[in-house]
């Protein structure tokens, strides 16, 4: 029997897709039955009193949460986001309702032991429920009381071998996509990358020393599969500088129909037989592919990486073999001046272990807008203030034309005194000798 009666999540117990209010009453259910006698540590009614305070914000149209919340476990400054109800009366098992991030593994890849172990810990001294995963990419557990938390970590690091992720003005969990585990696109081993990054800066991850926070993302190849050019401060993208190899007798296959185009990714609408012409060499955006008596050449000079050949004839072409990285920089959403998608620093860069030239660049970038960035500014935002010409200096990274999309329109242009003949040293009087007033 529900504790609280809920006629407006009900509603969304109907339809196809997996429903969470299905899953929390389920959860419920398993709560009040204690079928393995478990020795609850916060209310065993902790995920009734979440449907029933989810169902009064449904019904009031605003949320029943306090203001913020500062909790945690010694040692560290963040990784527990704190969350107390206001309404603590009539919702006591989430009068306290902290979520606790756990560092995962890169690529999500588990094993059922690893889970099972979790779900036993969380089960115990936590709601049951939990995200899998925040969109940075931890583990949340969703809903757990402040006398629970060391209790939770020392579990976990004793027992699991595993930590807290990042919360708070400092580096935050790195997250990558699948890369080399299961992607033959990927130029660089994102997850060996996002791992050594993450143990390099444990640090900076649990103890906020920054002017805000700052994330890193990477993914293997240009597809993006983790958004790192929109969703980290420091992105890291795959690429390759020589040429893409080219098998023309899968090419001469893609022609005759006997392989589908993007992998079947279209099979579910007629879009014809596939054309290369139509779909390949007059899509490329740089015009660099011929395909002309059932062969098909590339101008690699011209090639900007793009992806969409190779998306769409995954067997009949693929990367190149001299491969790494580009970095860029700067991501964030719009508060406070805007939302800006990473722009270009590094065009290449090798990344093998243990990637000292790509933690160089971090590092200065780190010294840099650690003392530099103002408070709450995000590194983006420093950029525009301070200007890319900035960054470019503390990287030691010398101008390339790679680095904008095209030049200024406007002639405000600062020159170094140093550039100028003469400096800015001037007398008016000198002046004066030769114009009068
Ligand atoms: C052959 C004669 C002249 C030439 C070749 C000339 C050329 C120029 C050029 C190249 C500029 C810069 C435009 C820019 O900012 O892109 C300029 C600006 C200007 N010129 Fe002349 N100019 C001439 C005569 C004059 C005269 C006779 C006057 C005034 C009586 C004058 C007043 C100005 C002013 C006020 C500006 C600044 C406009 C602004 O920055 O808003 N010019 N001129
Ligand atoms: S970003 Fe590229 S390498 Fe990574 S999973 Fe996606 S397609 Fe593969
Ligand atoms: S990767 Fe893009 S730019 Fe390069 S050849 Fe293929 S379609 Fe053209």
């Amino acid at each position: 029997m529900a504790k609280h009666k809920t006629p407006l999540l009900d509603q969304l117990e109907s339809g196809p897709w997996p429903s969470f209010v299905s899953d929390i009453k389920q959860e419920c259910d398993s709560r009040a039955k204690n079928a393995k006698g478990v020795d609850y540590q916060i209310p065993a009614d902790c995920p009734d009193d979440l449907l029933g305070v989810l169902e009064m914000s449904y019904v009031d149209g605003e949320t029943h949460w306090k203001h913020g919340g500062i909790v945690g476990v010694f040692g560290y400054g963040g990784g527990v986001i704190g969350r107390y109800c206001d309404q603590p009366q009539m919702f006591p098992g989430v009068a306290h309702f902290h979520t606790v991030r756990v560092n995962q593994p890169s690529g999500l890849y588990y094993k059922t032991d690893f889970l099972r172990q979790l779900c036993d810990l969380w089960e115990l001294r936590g709601s049951g429920l939990t995200n899998m995963h925040g969109s940075t990419g931890d583990i949340v557990l969703l809903g757990t009381t402040t006398p629970q938390l060391e209790e939770i970590f020392f579990e976990l690091t004793h027992n699991m071998n595993n930590d807290l992720g990042g919360s708070g003005s400092n580096l935050r969990t790195p997250s990558c996509c699948l890369g080399q585990s299961r992607c033959e696109f990927a130029c660089i081993d994102t997850q060996q990358l996002c791992y050594d990054l993450t143990n390099t800066y444990q640090d900076e991850l649990h103890r906020p020393a920054f002017p805000y926070k700052f994330k890193f993302k990477i993914d293997g190849c240009p597809n993006g599969c983790v958004a790192a050019i929109a969703r980290s401060d420091f992105s890291i993208i795959g690429t390759w500088r020589d040429e893409i190899r080219i098998d023309q007798k899968v090419v001469a296959a893609y022609a005759g129909g006997e392989i589908k185009p993007n992998a079947g990714a279209h099979a579910g609408r007629d879009w014809g037989k596939f054309d290369i012409q139509k779909e390949v060499v007059e899509r490329c955006p740089s015009g660099c592919i011929r395909y002309e008596g059932g062969k098909l050449e590339i101008n690699n000079k011209e090639c900007v990486r793009c992806m969409h050949c190779i998306n769409t004839m995954p067997r009949a072409l693929r990367i190149g073999n001299d491969r790494g990285a580009s970095i860029l920089c700067g991501a964030k959403a719009p508060i406070l001046d805007g939302p800006q998608m990473s722009s270009l620093l590094v065009p290449f860069i090798k990344a093998e272990e243990p990637y000292s030239e790509i933690k160089e660049v971090i590092e200065n970038i780190w010294d840099w807008w650690m003392e530099e960035g103002k408070n709450r500014e995000r590194l983006g935002e420093t950029m525009k203030r301070l200007s890319f010409q900035k960054l470019l200096d503390v990287t030691n990274i010398k101008a390339d034309a790679r680095h904008v999309r095209e030049p200024r329109h406007n002639p405000y242009i600062f020159w170094k005194e140093e550039e100028v003949t003469g400096g800015w040293k001037r007398e008016i009087a000198d002046y004066r000798k030769k114009h009068q007033k």
